[in-house]
């Protein structure tokens, strides 16, 4: 057992190279968290150690927090078999009933809400003014949203059949948010009568292994909740499961096509003896238009601009990452945003002032530079607001001298064949490309594989509603980006998946009517 002073890794962390004229002094956070030295399953209401596991890593400080179980195929069976002995009893729960144990986990994370938030920022990467602010109070906005569900689901989908549960939910989820994520998988799936094992990603664990200590703390029946840790074999054997009755995915494009072949070939009988296709959502990457009008409030627009692709690092399925200006302020557009960049303090992720924080894992850091240098060979121009030395992908990645770090750039003079302007970066890396008319600005917008997320800036009503009809997108921000709400449907387009988590169409995955 481990108590970590964050004050401590603090001082390791970088800081950028770049001279400003002042700068903030250091604003350490100072809640201490315990963390064990290894961690087991979360399986039937009991932890399982295994023989098998691997490091979990602060990526701003490169050093290991923990050791992690690697979980096999014969413990997703055993998580499995747990949430099916669990299943029937919990479906035939009141829904009153069920509703009770989701806003007591609601309590409790906002109750060890710090801890959380400091967890999520070591394992991550990500700055603590973003998970305390932003993660861990929707993570418990989504399961007390979702307690309000359960004793309503009658009257979810009026003029249909009470909805009934599906059985058991194999949920596999990213790295980005993950706190978040566990929170928009579960709570629906238990709200419904749904027992659930759920993969974290194999970067950001810890703070799913405190939702399962959760969860015991506040007495759900064993097995309603498994917690399973593992890499990409760990989500392969719970996807092909016979006995799990519905995939919930969040990921990249490229591990969703292969999920969405594997269920679609397989057959199988289910907990009720019928055969029939396992059930699958999947929310997936994106390359999201954010599209600036000359009649916008430019100040503001450069704002959401900011908010769209840096916040969390851009490592953000519905980032703002392809930028249209509309030609005549282009420029102007350009020089607000330079002067804005440069104000972004980019380091120590426990730093509360910091904006920027790490990289969440070395791997992630190599796509982004090797982005980088294609954007560069392809001739696209990239600018590093901020930073002294001539913009190269050193100007974004020097300078630190510990932790994997990038400072926020944007790539100007893009043709819309750039790798740069087609392919999810997921890192803080913005293409700016330009329009005429809005005709020009929903074609060039429209034009990509992707289709989750879409921003439009202007002061014009009746633009934003004909802008937001025409565009190829599960969700259109309208002078904003970026805001999330338990209450409001997201989803995708295309090849960013299909289903919807949030809202009442989000409960619709989690039922059959
Ligand atoms: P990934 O899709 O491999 O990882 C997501 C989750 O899927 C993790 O929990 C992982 O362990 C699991 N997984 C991996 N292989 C699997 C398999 N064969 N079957 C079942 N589950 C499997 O994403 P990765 O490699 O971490 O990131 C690569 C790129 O994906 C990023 O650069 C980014 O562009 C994109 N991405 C998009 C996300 C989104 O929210 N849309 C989230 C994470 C990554
Ligand atoms: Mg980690």
């Amino acid at each position: 057992m481990t108590t970590v002073d964050t004050k401590a890794s603090t001082r390791s962390a970088a800081a950028p190279s770049h001279a400003v004229p002042w700068d903030y002094a250091p604003a350490p956070e100072s809640v201490k968290v315990t963390i064990q030295d290894r961690y087991g399953l979360y399986i039937g209401g009991k932890w399982v150690a295994t023989n098998a596991t691997f490091d979990t890593v602060n990526p701003a400080t490169e050093q290991s927090l923990s050791q992690v179980a690697q979980a096999d195929a014969s413990h997703v069976d055993q998580a499995v078999a747990a949430a099916r002995s669990a299943f029937p009893v919990w479906a035939a729960l009141p829904g009153k009933e069920r509703g009770k144990y989701l806003f007591r986990i609601a309590r409790r994370i906002q109750e060890r809400a710090r801890e959380l938030a400091v967890l999520e920022t070591m394992d991550g990467g990500k700055p603590i003014k973003e998970s305390r602010d932003i993660d861990i109070p929707l993570a418990a906005a989504h399961f007390f949203y979702h307690a309000g569900w359960a004793d309503k689901l009658a009257y979810a989908f009026p003029g249909q059949a009470a909805p009934k549960p599906i059985g058991v939910c194999g949920q596999i989820i990213p790295w980005n948010f993950p706190l978040l994520m566990a929170a928009w998988k579960i709570a629906p799936a238990l709200a419904c009568g749904n027992t659930v094992v759920l993969k974290p990603a194999e970067t950001t664990s810890l703070t799913a292994l405190r939702l399962a200590e959760i969860c015991d703390e506040i007495g759900l029946p064993p097995g309603v909740v498994n917690i399973v840790t593992g890499d990409g074999r760990t989500g392969e054997a719970i996807v092909n499961h016979p006995y799990i009755d519905k995939i919930a995915f969040t990921g990249s494009t490229e591990i969703g096509k292969r999920i969405a072949r594997a269920v679609a070939e397989e057959q199988r009988p289910t907990q009720s003896g019928r055969t029939d296709a396992k059930r699958l959502t999947l929310e997936l990457g994106g390359k999201s238009p954010h599209i600036i009008f000359e009649d916008a409030s430019l100040d503001q627009a450069v704002e959401g601009i900011v908010q769209g692709i840096f916040f969390n690092q851009g490592h953000v399925c519905c980032a703002g990452s392809r930028l249209f200006v509309q030609e005549s302020v282009l420029d102007e557009t350009l020089e607000r945003l330079n002067r804005r960049m440069s104000t972004l303090r980019v380091g120590d992720p426990l730093d509360k002032n910091t904006d920027v924080g790490a990289i969440n894992s070395k791997q992630q850091f190599d796509t982004i530079t090797r982005y980088i240098d294609a954007g560069i060979a392809e001739g696209a121009e990239l600018c590093v607001p901020g930073s002294d030395n001539p913009s190269t992908v050193s100007s974004v990645t020097g300078g630190f001298d510990v932790g994997h770090f990038c400072r926020p750039c944007f790539f100007r003079n893009v043709q819309p064949s750039h790798r740069v302007a087609r392919e999810e970066i997921f890192g803080p890396v913005l293409a700016v490309l330009s329009f005429r008319t809005p005709e020009e600005a929903i074609q060039r917008a429209n034009n990509t594989r992707f289709g989750l997320a879409a921003g439009i800036w202007t002061d014009k009503g009746s633009k934003i509603f004909d802008m937001a009809a025409r565009l190829e997108a599960g969700v259109v921000w309208l002078n904003t980006y970026n805001r999330f709400d338990p209450t409001s449907p997201f989803g995708g387009y295309k090849e960013s998946g299909f289903g919807r988590e949030g809202g009442r169409h989000g409960l619709r995955a989690y039922v059959t009517t």
